[in-house]
């Protein structure tokens, strides 16, 4: 199913639009069923209700760690590599992760997970937690993991939306010189969580922790007590296989799910395509498992095709920013897939950290989660790839399940910035605001599909209509992605950022209403705004504009105050970059904040804000202009 070149492209692109049933049965043959589908696919978008692959019964950890025993039990399926680099890295082979998967799966069925049972996992960047997801797909049993930046109040609402039966975390996370108290958050959580009734805590940090009798147990512990048989839960392809929280204009996170045969295929077909991964490379992603980057490129695509994948426990400049060429040239990394934001960070520290580093066995490298500037680009092609490698651009979301639009490695000619060209089975389309196709190209507007893909979201979980609302109601008939878009003269695309309320924070989905209510539980807050604002290492800050209610305030101190409040309620993720308190807000007569003007402001573009003259007070803006010019 690998693409060698831009003709094989073509046929299998023109193939995957004219008979899609039959271009996808052929990629899924690929992959080991217990039993086949009855029909490809079923669909529409209006409800909207997708199936792929129904009928067909499967395991996904059958697919990724049982199909490889025979004659790849000894391929290093996971090498990770630990914070502190003094330490000695652990691999774990096909036969021991398989192993240490059927155990921990027996531990969950000894503590009463079964089949559809929902399971919160906050863990640090370590190989159980790879093991622990897993473990749950081995059992039907569905996951959810949580990123380690989020608090106590963002798990609860995540537990409690999912009715999560059961909690694995560690007692802390070593991130740099850091270290967090895992353990201690999750106490925290489940203050306000019913339905859990056990949480299994790895012993990580052996920081001192708090265990609950008869509710915590160790991991240490239960694995001795079950043996190492488990038997792959027999799944429908419908069946639900994860559940992941995101961000959008509104409201709290939703929970998107994925169900288990479409997500298999399409997270597959798009690791050894995209990355034309080879036998024996070592594939090198270095998102967090949290996201969902980390589900399908560190888990499930990699191990779906037999790779060697590499987790990394720590941060890019810990102990200093030669860490991740320290890695390369360690662990011979061939493919090396990171964020805009790390590698323009990495570039503020200059070319010394790299000189020294044999980057050789670099062949692919990739970029995602947000669009990467010229500038990067070049660096990450000249500096790292040596001008040997290709950058693939990878531009997709949490509701995708896999890369939608991306070059192919060794096959797509790539363009500075540029995802450059759809995938087989993906179908983009660029609409205008009233929902009209713009043809040809040349054109800009929001970016659409129109065609369902394997990997796409089948739901919000516990809230249908919201996800019709969200997704699929913008424009009749298509998946609205949020995103804008141009599709140049070559026919070639480049996204150009989201078009909604929400902010992309170094590669993370951040929702400009979802800070304002953090932001707004503060006593001492009337009202405020927030925006995003062009950052250069993180692509966008956060900046929000507070009305405070007493004028008399410590203005220092409040922000401090502000900046917890966000920490406790959302997570430090989510915490402005800058806040500038205001007497008031830009608004129209309804009542209307006019965030357009607030963008403008926090961009410094002030001298061209549009007409203000619908404004209920034109006044406050020249306040906000001033107070603005101060801050920056
Ligand atoms: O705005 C796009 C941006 O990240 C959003 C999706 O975020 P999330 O669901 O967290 O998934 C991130 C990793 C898959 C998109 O709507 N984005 C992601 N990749 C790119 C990108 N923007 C430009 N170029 C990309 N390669």
């Amino acid at each position: 199913m690998q693409i060698n070149s831009f003709e094989a492209y073509q046929q299998a692109y023109k193939h995957s639009v004219e008979n899609p049933e039959e271009f996808w049965a052929g990629i899924a043959d690929n992959f080991l069923w217990k039993k086949k589908w009855d029909k490809v696919l079923s669909w529409n978008f209006s409800e909207p209700n997708v199936k792929w692959f129904e009928g067909a019964k499967l395991n996904i950890t059958e697919n990724c760690l049982d199909r490889h025993l025979a004659e790849h039990g000894d391929t290093p399926a996971i090498i990770w590599e630990p914070n502190d680099p003094e330490k000695d890295p652990i691999t774990l082979t096909y036969k021991i992760l398989h192993v240490q998967v059927c155990r921990f799966a027996n531990v969950l069925k000894k503590n009463g997970v079964k089949k559809g049972d929902r399971i919160c996992i906050y863990m640090p960047m370590v190989p159980e937690l790879a093991v622990a997801v897993l473990a749950c797909a081995r059992i039907g049993a569905v996951h959810s993991v949580i990123f380690g930046g989020f608090s106590a109040q963002s798990i609860a609402d995540r537990i409690n939306d999912a009715k999560c039966k059961l909690v694995i975390t560690a007692d802390g996370s070593f991130r740099g010189n850091k270290q967090i108290q895992l353990k201690e958050v999750i106490d925290d959580a489940l203050i306000g969580c019913p339905t859990v009734e056990k949480v299994i805590v790895l012993t990580n940090t052996r920081t001192p922790v708090s265990m609950i009798k008869g509710r915590d147990i160790w991991w240490e512990d239960e694995v001795k007590l079950v043996d190492a048989n488990c038997p792959a839960e027999e799944m429908d392809a419908e069946d639900m296989l994860f559940i992941l929280y995101t961000s959008g204009s509104t409201g709290k996170p939703k929970g998107v799910v994925h169900t288990v045969g479409g997500y298999m295929v399409y997270a597959g077909y798009t690791f050894t395509n995209v990355f034309n991964y080879q036998p024996d490379e070592v594939f090198f992603c270095t998102a967090d498992i949290g996201w969902i980057t980390g589900h399908s490129y560190i888990v499930y695509g990699p191990l779906s095709q037999g790779a060697t994948t590499l987790m990394f426990e720590g941060i890019p400049t810990y102990p200093d920013a030669s860490r991740m060429w320290q890695i390369v040239e360690k662990h011979k990394v061939n493919i090396l897939y990171t964020a805009p934001t790390a590698i323009r960070s990495l570039m503020s520290f200059g070319t010394e950290p790299i000189q020294g580093h044999d980057l050789s066995s670099l062949r692919v490298l990739g970029s995602v989660g947000e669009p990467i500037n010229e500038e990067a680009w070049h660096w990450y092609n000249e500096e790292i790839g040596k001008d040997n490698c290709p950058i693939v651009d990878t531009w997709w979301q949490t509701e995708n399940g896999g890369i939608m639009i991306s070059p192919i490695a060794f096959v797509t000619p790539t363009k500075p910035s540029y995802a450059t060209l759809p995938l087989p089975g993906i179908q983009p389309v660029l609409v205008d605001e009233a929902g009209n196709e713009i043809e040809g190209n040349g054109v800009s507007g929001n970016l659409c599909i129109k065609f369902p893909w394997p990997g796409i979201l089948r739901t919000t979980y516990g809230d249908h209509e919201r996800c019709k609302l969200t997704y699929f109601s913008t424009y009749k008939d298509m998946y609205f992605t949020g995103d804008g878009c141009m599709r140049d003269q070559d026919g070639y695309y480049k996204i150009t950022g989201r078009v909604d309320d929400v902010i992309n924070v170094s590669g993370h989905r951040i929702g400009t209403a979802e800070v304002e209510n953090a932001i707004n539980m503060h006593s001492g807050v009337v009202e405020s705004a927030v925006v995003g604002f062009p950052h250069d290492v993180k692509g966008q800050g956060i900046y929000a504009f507070v009305i405070f209610g007493n004028s008399q305030h410590d203005e220092d101190l409040n922000k401090r105050d502000i900046l917890q409040t966000v920490t406790r309620v959302i997570g430090a993720i989510a915490k402005p970059d800058k806040i500038l308190f205001v007497s008031g807000l830009p608004k129209t007569r309804s009542g209307k904040i006019m965030r357009r003007i607030l963008r403008k402001i926090a961009e410094g573009e002030t001298s061209n804000l549009g007409d203000t003259s619908t404004l209920l007070d034109p006044a406050v803006v020249e306040e906000i202009v001033e107070g603005a010019a101060k801050l920056r």
